[in-house]
């Protein structure tokens, strides 16, 4: 049976990184017969203008029918500050989350041997890096209820928010964590605050439980200040990282800007039936929009990762990693990871250098 996929370009680079993106998926699909489908959608500030809400109801029927989605980048000055909170380009992104019930964020951080010198780290740390960092993306204290300001009785106000986390829930992000580490070095480290927040001990003993049901993968646990410290002594210790809502967006940024390119970042967010929407970790950089000098890498590489958990097809994700590194190998880089000596190439010529080496 064919799978669909649904295309979004988002606003921004996203027009252009996704056109480069867009070009190697199909590329890949003729290689190696996938059978896919593709339609496209709107979502962020374009949506908007066009529909008059971030997540139009056009996208929202074609995302939920889709087994994965590819997305670009949203947002832009343009439409910041202009609209209520609930119809900025940014709400589009929460509301399709929340829609799709995308629960586990999956966030590699790999340095290529290519641009190591790029890294804040000095290139012994990095060179040969390759985690998982998987977040639990609905859940947790970004979501917990009660939250709000209220005012004492004295008059002095208060701000509060509350951390929960059901069984089930962390459950179902174990499994995540520890399926994804048997596809590679078969170490989860659990990250918390078990010494301080009664939440994260039940995280800690649910991990534990599901453990029991992964014999060949090892689980070790860590608080998330020394997680945070060991990611920038020793990342290389890590193989996959899972934690929460709250801890694992601050880690997975600490971690991805360990190999010091914003370009090069795929991200996965999935579903309880492995359904996901992939994107890069950057934004729609306006900054640079429409000059064709954007990075398609971290675009095509969450293709890459489309394949891999969406579609089962692995060693066509695998033929997209190696078309990747075949062009940083033939010294070809955007403006973003340019360094003397090398090729100075824009976002289309990229994206055909890929689609070139992929039968390399
Ligand atoms: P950004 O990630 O868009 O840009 C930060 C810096 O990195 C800029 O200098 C930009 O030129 C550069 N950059 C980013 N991606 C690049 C690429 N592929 N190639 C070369 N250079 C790249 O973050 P910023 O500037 O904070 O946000 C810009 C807009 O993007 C805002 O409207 C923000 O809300 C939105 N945003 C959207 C996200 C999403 O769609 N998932 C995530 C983060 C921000
Ligand atoms: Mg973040």
């Amino acid at each position: 049976m064919s799978k669909n996929v649904l295309i979004i370009e988002g606003d921004g680079i996203g027009v252009e990184i996704i056109a480069a993106a867009e070009k190697v998926l199909k590329a890949v699909n003729e290689i190696d017969n996938l059978n896919l489908t593709f339609d496209t959608a709107m979502l962020g500030g374009r949506a908007y203008d066009q529909y008059g809400k971030p997540y139009p109801d056009d996208t929202q029927t074609k995302a939920r029918a889709a087994d994965a989605i590819l997305f670009g980048a949203l947002g832009g000055p343009q439409w910041d500050g202009k609209t209520e909170r609930h119809l900025r380009p940014e709400a589009g992104l929460l509301d399709i989350r929340s829609d799709l019930g995308l629960f586990a964020n999956l966030r590699p951080a790999v340095a290529f041997e290519q641009l190591v010198a790029a890294s804040p780290l000095k290139p012994e740390l990095v060179g040969g890096l390759d985690i998982m960092i998987v977040r639990e993306l609905t859940g947790g204290i970004y979501f917990g209820q009660p939250r709000g300001i209220r005012t004492l009785e004295n008059g002095e106000k208060q701000g509060f928010n509350t951390d929960v986390y059901k069984e089930s829930e962390i459950r179902r992000i174990a499994k995540v964590a520890f399926e994804a580490a048997q596809k590679r070095n078969k170490r989860v480290c659990s990250v918390d605050k078990a010494n301080v927040l009664e939440v994260t001990v039940l995280w800690r003993e649910v991990m534990e439980e599901v453990a029991k049901g992964y014999p060949d993968v090892e689980l070790s646990h860590m608080y998330v200040d020394n997680a945070a410290m060991q990611l920038v002594i020793n990342p290389k210790q890590f193989d996959v990282l899972v934690t929460g809502n709250l801890f694992g967006d601050i880690l997975s940024d600490e971690a991805s800007m360990i190999t010091g390119s914003i370009g090069m970042l795929p991200s996965a967010s999935l579903d309880v039936n492995n359904k996901g929407f992939y994107e890069p970790c950057h934004g729609s950089a306006p900054d640079i929009a429409g000059q064709d000098i954007a990075n398609p890498l971290a675009t095509i590489m969450s293709a890459a990762m489309l394949l891999r958990y969406s579609i089962g097809a692995a060693s066509s994700a695998d033929r997209i990693q190696a078309a990747v590194g075949r062009v940083l190998d033939a010294g070809l880089r955007t403006k973003d990871i340019y360094s003397d000596g090398m090729t100075l190439i824009g976002c289309e010529a990229m994206g055909q250098a890929v689609v070139d080496a992929l039968t390399e």
